[in-house]
């Protein structure tokens, strides 16, 4: 059963220990967090316009709503300013600057009532990032922009933590779904035909662990977690920023979380910038990882 960390004062390699064995931290929001809320919702009210972005759904055709998706969240993605406030918000909450590495944040949308929920909304089935090339000690940091609440965020299923699900991971190459697929979310409307991959048998919903902070609050897991979108029934969209971190000690010396049914190739090791410096991995460690998550992997830091 995983523990939930509120607010902990562990030190980052504590705090990592216990994120590989399956542990969940939650914290308040702090300042560089709040300033990359602020920043989403700025360019958020940009793309909207005079529309609230949490209800703009009702007063847009699916197409037209899509399309400003597409426009928006390349736009923060891509934001300077989240190379300085995410570095900020990592050593604020203790990661050392030198052997922490981060990727870009994505913006997540979610909207209510199946309105669209394929390709730029992509409602995440339960599926682990382990599934989809990420290294097992990448960790996942996870805060909400707009209004959170349990029917509309993330859920956990912790039943799966060390029990393997019969999934199709091994069709899964991170080199290859750059190239073919990643670029084509914006034209998945109505279903999604990116092979991505899944569970291959049913995923009992219960129990399930839904973690609700304000905006600016951070929830940090293991990309080895079972996790999904929650169906949004709230009647507004959720929007939320999300990122992920990787400990070049860690990952050298092959910590994280154990690997119980992850078979992809491929890896996103070369997502990853140094907070410090904005450089990439050492080459020996992306060697180390090139044809997918490498064995054995131990738990323990
Ligand atoms: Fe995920």
């Amino acid at each position: 059963m995983a523990n939930i960390h509120f607010d902990s004062t562990d030190a980052d390699d504590e705090r990592r220990r216990r994120l590989y064995s399956g542990d969940l931290y939650i914290y308040s929001p702090i300042k560089p967090a709040l300033e990359l809320v602020a920043l989403a919702r700025e360019l958020m009210s940009h793309a909207f316009g005079s529309r609230d972005p949490e209800r703009a759904q009702y007063e847009m055709p699916v197409p037209e709503y899509a399309a400003v998706l597409a426009e928006l969240k390349p736009r923060f993605i891509h934001h300077p300013e989240c190379k300085r406030l995410l570095p900020g918000i990592l050593t604020a909450l203790g990661c050392d600057q030198a052997n922490t590495y981060f990727d870009v944040p994505r913006m997540r949308s979610s909207t209510s009532d199946n309105f669209l929920t394929t390709g730029i909304a992509y409602a995440f089935h339960p599926h682990r990032d382990t599934w989809y090339s990420a290294p097992m000690c990448q960790l996942n940091w996870w805060l909400p922009i707009s209004g959170l609440t349990a029917d509309n965020g993330m859920a956990f299923h912790p039943a799966y933590w060390g029990t393997a699900l019969r999934n199709s991971s091994n069709t899964f190459d991170y080199q290859r779904w750059n190239q073919v697929n990643r670029f084509s979310a914006a034209e998945q409307i109505g279903t999604d035909t990116r092979p991505q991959p899944k569970a291959l048998e049913p995923v009992a919903p219960e129990p399930d662990i839904r973690l609700v902070p304000p905006p600016g609050g951070l929830i940090v897991f293991s990309g080895a977690q079972l996790h999904s979108s929650v169906p949004n029934l709230s009647g507004r969209t959720r929007f939320s920023i999300d990122f992920r971190t990787v400990n070049s000690e860690d990952a050298m010396r092959l910590k994280g979380a154990a690997n119980i049914d992850s078979q992809c190739t491929g890896s996103t090791m070369y997502d990853y910038l140094r907070c410090s410096d904005l450089t990439h991995l050492p080459q020996a460690v992306l060697e180390l990882y090139q044809s997918g998550p490498p064995q054995p992997v131990c738990m323990a830091v």
